[in-house]
């Protein structure tokens, strides 16, 4: 049974302990300012949910099983914060081995903010440089050990690695270059931060096998849901926002006769959200406030009206 439930995954109480083979997902990162600023009050809280959501993964995942998360540190307002360490840390918590990381590299051409490097091209001189990131990082979390014995060999061939992808295609390695959603006009994605299918796709076949269940925490436009299906296991997806019910049954499907992707049982719950909106407003919200302030500035520096700061000399 396929399920798209939009809520908060903090709780996923429709899924059963251990009912869980791979979770794939990408979660917000923090308040990066290109997708979702201001969404957290503050960086504790964010911890604090992704802990919890965590703790909710470590239950619904099957012994010995797979946590992949694409995630990366973010620059907002000047301040870096360690997104993957942390993030390790909070599975490492929960009593997840860590399996190890794959860097995921954009083709050299893309900068997501590219005036960072260009702060040491005005100022070409020792302690100016900022990097501009051409990689993020797909964290594999382990629950605990794996008893390769437990899956029947038949199993294990229907869902054998293909060996020309493994090795042909580089798959090995610990660096996939792959390209990354590019930000084409009208395209599905819009307003998500949605990643390429190659990586659910890779992850996918190399972590599960064949009618197992794969879960998204973070299900966005529903990349993860999308190839899981196509692979032949069942997918799971959570998204808090229920702005996301169009796109994802576009990207699935669904709205299509006879439904190209599987078909789905999708539920709302009371604790979703219409985030997307309630962000638009909080920016446009900062933007009339900051527009405010520099006309108040203006005004209070003009000669009309003079500055009643005193000074002593
Ligand atoms: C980076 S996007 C995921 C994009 C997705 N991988 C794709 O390819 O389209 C992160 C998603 O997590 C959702 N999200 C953030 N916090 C959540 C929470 N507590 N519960 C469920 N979804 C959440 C956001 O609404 C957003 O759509």
């Amino acid at each position: 049974m396929n399920r798209i439930i939009f809520g908060d995954s903090q709780n996923m109480h429709e899924l059963d302990d251990k009912s869980v083979h791979l979770v794939v997902g990408s979660p917000s990162y923090y308040n990066a300012p290109f997708d979702t600023p201001g969404l957290f009050h503050d960086y504790d809280q964010f911890l604090n949910i992704m802990g919890n959501v965590t703790r909710e993964v470590k239950r619904v995942l099957d012994d010995g099983r797979i946590a992949a998360y694409v995630v990366d540190d973010i620059t907002v307002d000047g301040e870096t914060f360690p997104i993957v360490a942390d993030m390790t840390r909070l599975f490492r918590r929960e009593g997840f081995k860590y399996r190890g990381k794959i860097t995921w590299k954009k083709p050299n051409g893309y900068c997501r903010i590219s005036r960072r490097s260009g702060v040491l091209v005005q100022h070409p001189y020792p302690m100016y440089p900022h990097f501009d990131n051409l990689t993020e990082t797909i964290l594999l979390m382990q629950n605990g050990n794996f008893d390769y014995k437990k899956v029947p060999q038949e199993l294990k061939e229907s869902s054998r690695v293909n060996l020309e992808e493994w090795l042909g295609k580089h798959w090995h390695l610990s660096v996939w270059e792959i390209t990354n959603v590019l930000p084409a006009k009208n395209r599905l994605e819009t307003g998500i931060a949605a990643y390429p299918e190659e990586i659910p796709y890779r992850l996918t076949k190399l972590f599960s096998y064949k009618n197992e269940t794969v879960l998204d925490p973070f299900m966005g436009s529903g990349s993860t849901l999308k190839v899981a299906v196509q692979l032949g296991r069942n997918a799971v997806g959570y998204d808090i926002d229920v702005e996301l019910l169009e796109t994802v049954k576009e990207k699935l499907g669904i709205n299509r006769n006879g439904l190209s992707c599987g078909s789905f049982d999708i539920a709302i719950r009371n604790d979703a959200k219409h985030l997307r909106t309630q962000l638009r407003r909080k920016v446009e919200a900062s933007r009339r406030r900051y527009a405010t302030g520099l006309m108040r500035a203006k005004e209070e520096n003009s000669p009309r009206h003079p500055s009643s700061r005193t000074t002593t000399w």
